[in-house]
């Protein structure tokens, strides 16, 4: 048996790191670094810091992987990302059996938390399932970007007894605002907040949070949607790739006291 441990890393800052993941670092024989071409590089980058920062075991080793691409033409969504997540468990069966041995250990280096917007989890799951290599898991929990936002912004991510919507730019036009008062937007690439017909609702943005490049933006959306808009296209071409996650929310606290 081979155990994997899925360690939620935190959001770009070294400091989110908890207690908890350090100690499974340092229990693990193999550090698995995943490379996503030199536009990335930065946050292969941050997983390095970290093994620098806190691994303090001579023992482990540390083994870098392609991530394969996710292939977009002819197909859907669903069928694509299906397709991927068996190219990626291929990828780690390979892994596991060429750099540990039975009784050995490896560790992943989550962005965030593994449970949010993440796939390790059911790679390994797939990996698990097809029996060509017996394994146990364990995962870490970890800082998420939903924390990191409210953090910096400092705000509670929640109206007082009143539900969150998490959800990806893709479905926020179809439910905001409407299931819930506050909705969380991951995985933007569209900006549908620029297509949200409610200038009253507020933003709360946040760019290459927990890093030292971090940019946010709040407001009334119809007073600084341009700005964000302008502010996240001049990143992005600076940096050559952006994470940017934000806030939506319509009311406030107490609005139904009556
Ligand atoms: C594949 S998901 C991974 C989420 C991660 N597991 C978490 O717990 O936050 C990637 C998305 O998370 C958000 N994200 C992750 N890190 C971020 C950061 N440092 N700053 C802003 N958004 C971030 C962005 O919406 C990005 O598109």
């Amino acid at each position: 048996m081979r155990h994997i441990h899925i360690v939620g890393i935190g959001t770009g800052n070294p400091e989110h790191l908890t207690v908890q993941a350090i100690n499974a670092l340092n229990a693990t024989d193999v550090i698995l670094i995943p490379s996503k071409g030199a536009a990335k590089s930065e946050l292969a980058d941050v997983r390095r810091e970290i093994c620098q920062r806190y691994v303090t075991n001579q023992a482990t080793r540390f083994v870098d992987y392609d991530v394969p691409l996710r292939r977009t033409a002819e197909r859907s969504y669903v069928q694509s990302v299906d397709d991927w997540h068996e190219a990626i468990s291929a990828t780690y069966e390979r892994l596991f059996l060429e750099h540990l041995a039975e009784g050995q250990s490896a560790a992943f280096l989550v962005w965030g938390d593994p449970g949010l917007y993440d796939s390790t989890l059911r790679v390994i799951e797939r990996v698990a399932a097809r029996g060509n290599v017996a394994l146990a898991y364990s995962i870490i929990p970890g800082i998420t970007s939903i924390q990191a936002l409210t953090a910096s912004h400092r705000i509670p991510l929640n109206l007082v007894g009143k539900p969150v919507q998490i959800t990806t730019g893709r479905r926020l036009a179809e439910s905001f605002p409407g299931i819930a008062e506050t909705a969380v937007v991951m995985l933007d690439g569209e900006q549908a907040f620029s297509g949200i017909d409610d200038p009253d609702a507020y933003i709360y943005w946040g760019a290459y949070l927990g890093t030292k490049d971090e940019i946010t933006i709040a407001g009334r959306l119809g007073e600084v949607c341009e700005r964000i808009l302008a502010t996240r296209a001049e990143a992005r071409a600076k940096h050559g790739w952006i994470m940017d996650i934000y806030l939506m929310r319509k009311g406030h606290d107490f609005d139904d006291r009556n």
